[in-house]
């Protein structure tokens, strides 16, 4: 597995992979599955707007993509003040994959670190269990 100091230099690294000329806010996150690959991702914006995927959902679809069910820790890397928290829908896309015990890492423009589990971030999330499946 790697190391949290190696996931946030990946996650901070893709910051300068992001897209992101309207916001100019880029984000970029690293995403570990349970085998422990890492995947990596950065926010893609579009002059449509709407069509902006955020750094977690990038990773997350790599990751997915490539034949990964579950994970287990991601760090997101933003330059702002308060801690780069992932967006709703990025929460719930993490839930389907990671579920409650998820380990979420975010940093700060300073490179301070919260910890939390998704669970803590994203209660009562729609699951198969909410589907009755
Ligand atoms: N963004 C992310 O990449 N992740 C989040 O969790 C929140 C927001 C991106 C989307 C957009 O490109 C920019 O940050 C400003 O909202």
């Amino acid at each position: 597995m790697a190391s949290e100091k190696e996931l946030i230099q990946k996650a901070t690294a893709m910051l300068d992979m992001a897209y992101a000329p309207y916001s100019n806010f880029p984000v970029g996150a690293a995403l570990e599955c349970d085998d422990g690959a890492v995947y990596t991702g950065c926010n893609i914006e579009n002059a449509s707007y709407g069509l902006t995927n955020c750094a977690e959902r990038t990773a997350a679809f790599k990751a997915i993509s490539e034949g990964h069910r579950r994970f287990t820790r991601i760090v997101i890397a933003a330059k702002c003040e308060d801690y780069a928290w992932p967006c709703g829908a990025c929460r719930q896309v993490l839930n389907e994959f990671g579920g409650p015990e998820m380990e979420v890492v975010c940093l700060n423009g300073a490179g301070d670190a919260a910890h939390v589990k998704l669970g803590e971030l994203f209660p009562h999330g729609v699951d198969s269990v909410w589907l009755g499946k």
